[in-house]
């Protein structure tokens, strides 16, 4: 049987651990024969290295584990790279949250002005470490997972024309769908799925028992009002996780018709969420006290006793598990289905082809193959035009070094949305971004 080479890039990011078990947990599914970790930090990725070296004898022994900051001796002979870059640090992120908020705009990881600032940046190293992925391994299969999704898969989409293995991924639909099936009281894979939408926008319009054919939505709609909505892993989730799936209840209250990603309540309700978020301690402050704390004392503690003892255990992963799997379906050529990033081409009947749109696919050895959903309804399609707009304007502005294509993307979100507005926070944040923006003129 085959084994694979697989680099992270990002070795030091917070869920590096997560795969580093998994990909150990998961040795018989997907069987690895190296693994890299590559960062441009070494410092930081360091004791994830060291934690993995204990893990791995203990675990894999037979693997070869190494982690380094030389893009040659990371990117050669690769089969598969699995990106989780966060360009900036979260450093930067606590910027793209903040500032926005400090305008009474909603400032978020992914979505509004705080997506489209940490959007810039990923745009400028995304291109750039994946032009250097392609000298050492032309042939490796790409999984981005790296974020603002949407953004950084319109920009590749432009960059990458012809290469048919960049694949850009998002766990939230499969997170919602897990989250179901805790309510439910079933086992999530026997749900299935019909979803659309962008990354981070999207709706599903039926959840299938797979066994009977029943469509779900209905009892979930009815079990939503009744008890609210949770995690599948709320017991290892912050606040501010339990707040934002909770407010599912009331977005299927306001708009019944279909399950909605938890993603869309900064969409749907922009001033109510602004004028709920602490423009002081936003969700990247929550991280840097938590998780970040959380996995280095973990490294810090295996390191100092040389072993790995009950913490392999710690942490379960169903984040770390779909990117495995996804990488195990194309592999194996499973054909297992998936919620990807995939270029439109049809699959939304009434959105332009060049949409890069979150539909289910089947997934194998030839690459993603999406399953259409017809024509979505005017509500949806609205919303959606405008974000890919916003979207697609940004990539402009990264190419064109244009600034009044970042203004028209900042005006056309829908979480600014006032062209004044728009022009006093893309001010602060090209300040706030310095050299790490392409200089927009
Ligand atoms: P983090 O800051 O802890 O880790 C990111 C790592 O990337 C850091 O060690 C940093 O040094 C490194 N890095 C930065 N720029 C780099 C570059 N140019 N080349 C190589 N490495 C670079 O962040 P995190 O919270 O662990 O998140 C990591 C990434 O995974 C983020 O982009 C996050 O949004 C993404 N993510 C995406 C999904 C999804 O659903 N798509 C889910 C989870 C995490
Ligand atoms: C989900 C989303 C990711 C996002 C992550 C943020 O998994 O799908 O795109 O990066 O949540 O999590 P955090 O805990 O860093 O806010
Ligand atoms: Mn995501």
């Amino acid at each position: 049987m085959k084994k694979y080479n697989v680099c992270i890039v990002g070795g030091g990011s917070t869920y590096t651990l997560g795969f580093l078990k998994s990909f150990a947990r998961m040795q018989e599914e997907f069987p690895l024969n190296k693994l890299v970790l590559f960062d441009i930090d070494g410092e930081r990725q360091k004791p994830i290295g060291q934690y993995g070296e204990i893990m791995f004898k203990e675990r894999y022994p037979e693997l070869d584990f190494s982690y380094t900051t030389d893009p040659a001796e990371a990117y050669k002979d690769m089969d598969f790279i699995f990106m989780q870059m966060r360009a900036g640090g979260l450093h930067m992120r606590q910027k793209d949250e903040h500032i926005p908020l400090s305008f009474g705009k909603i400032g978020q990881e992914t979505c509004g002005a705080g997506g489209m600032s940490y959007g810039l940046r990923s745009c400028v190293d995304m291109v750039e470490a994946i032009h250097q992925i392609r000298e050492y391994s032309p042939e490796a299969w790409i999984l981005n997972y790296s974020n603002p999704a949407a953004i950084v898969a319109e920009c590749l989409r432009r960059e990458f024309p012809d290469d048919k293995k960049i694949l850009n991924i998002c766990d939230q639909p499969e997170n919602v769908v897990r989250s179901t099936s805790r309510l439910l009281g079933c086992d999530w894979n026997d749900l299935d799925p019909v979803y659309f939408g962008l990354n981070h926008y999207g709706w599903f319009t039926h959840m299938y028992d797979r066994k009977t054919g029943e469509d779900l939505l209905p009892k979930i709609r009815q079990i939503v009002k009744e008890k609210g909505f949770l995690p599948q892993d709320a017991e290892q989730r912050d606040k501010s996780w339990l707040e934002t799936y909770g407010f599912v209840q009331t977005m299927l209250e306001d708009f019944p018709d279909y399950l909605p990603n938890t993603y869309d309540g900064y969409y749907l309700y922009p001033e109510y969420k602004a004028s709920h978020l602490n423009p002081n301690y936003t969700r990247a402050d929550e991280v840097i006290d938590g998780r970040e704390k959380r996995v280095f004392k973990e490294c810090e503690e295996v390191i100092k006793a040389g072993k790995l003892g009950d913490k392999f255990h710690a942490i379960s992963d169903a984040h770390a598990e779909m990117m495995i799997k996804v990488a195990e379906a194309i592999a194996f050529n499973t054909l297992g289905r998936f919620i990807l990033i995939v270029e439109n081409n049809g699959a939304i009947a009434n959105m332009q082809d060049d949409a890069m749109v979150e539909v289910v696919c089947e997934l194998g050895i030839n690459g993603p193959r999406p399953l259409r959903v017809g024509n979505i309804p005017q509500f949806y399609l609205g919303l959606l035009v405008q974000q890919v707009s916003s979207e697609k304007l940004l990539v402009d502005a990264y190419y064109e070094h244009s600034y009044q294509k970042a203004l028209e993307a900042f005006t056309l979100n829908r979480l600014i949305n006032d062209a004044k507005e728009a022009r006093k926070i893309l001010d602060a944040l090209i300040e706030a971004n310095g050299d790490q923006w392409p200089e927009l003129k």
